[in-house]
């Protein structure tokens, strides 16, 4: 699916650590979400060396990875999180490499955020040559977001087509799996929690 030339544009094209210098202690999807977000990562035994990319103050395990690296934007929110062994500050829209050597983690996550990469291929591509072979990406998301951060082609999109969109990034990106769509919380569940969807793969890149 070729992606239109502006699909990637946002209302704030500024530089991102302008919008996420003040911290924000707060949770972006309610706790039904969050607590989806985290049985998905336990059935699918993420742990050892795990990756939380574009993190924030909580990473919604259930229990924390032997070792978790959180990547993010702000100092403030990354020093809150309890369950981080590591952080660094990166902005992937500035830079989509990863400051990671190859094969560093067993699994990768990101929670709520892919919404916000302008050069989405290109990280997914590094994430894919930061995981060990075998290691899994899991991407979370609902339909809430910053609309001015966000890419234009995702605020256009319905939830299904935004299941679509990540899973393209993964096929486009290649050293992927054909990557795996869940509805985790359909929009029309009875009750009042988010929707919830992940798109997920498992690396086959060599990492070398
Ligand atoms: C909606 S919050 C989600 C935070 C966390 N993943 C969660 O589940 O609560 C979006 C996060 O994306 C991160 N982020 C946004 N733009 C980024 C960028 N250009 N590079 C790296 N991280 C970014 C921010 O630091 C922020 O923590």
């Amino acid at each position: 699916m070729p992606f239109p030339p502006d699909f990637f544009d946002r209302a704030d094209p500024t530089p991102d650590d302008a919008f996420y210098a003040p911290p924000r202690l707060v949770t972006h999807i309610d706790a039904g979400a969050i607590a989806a977000v985290g049985a998905r990562y336990e059935e699918l035994a993420i742990d050892g060396d795990v990756l939380d990319l574009m993190g924030s103050w909580v990473s919604h395990f259930r229990r924390a990875p032997r070792h978790l690296t959180v990547l993010g934007m702000n100092a403030a929110e990354l020093a809150a999180n309890g369950q981080a062994t590591d952080t660094v500050i990166h902005d992937l829209n500035h830079d989509p490499r990863l400051p990671f050597a190859d094969a560093s983690f067993d699994d990768a996550v990101c929670c709520v955020s892919v919404d916000y990469l302008v050069e989405p291929i290109a990280v997914f591509r590094d994430v894919a040559r930061v995981l060990r072979p075998g290691g899994r990406f899991v991407c979370t998301f609902s339909n809430r977001c910053f609309p001015t951060k966000a890419i234009r082609g995702w605020l256009y999109a319905s939830d299904e087509q935004r299941c679509a969109i990540v899973a393209e990034y993964f096929r486009e990106a290649g050293g992927w799996e054909e990557p795996v769509v869940e509805v985790l919380i359909a929009p029309t569940s009875p009750g009042r929690s988010d929707p919830l969807f992940a798109v997920w793969s498992r690396s086959v890149h060599s990492g070398t």
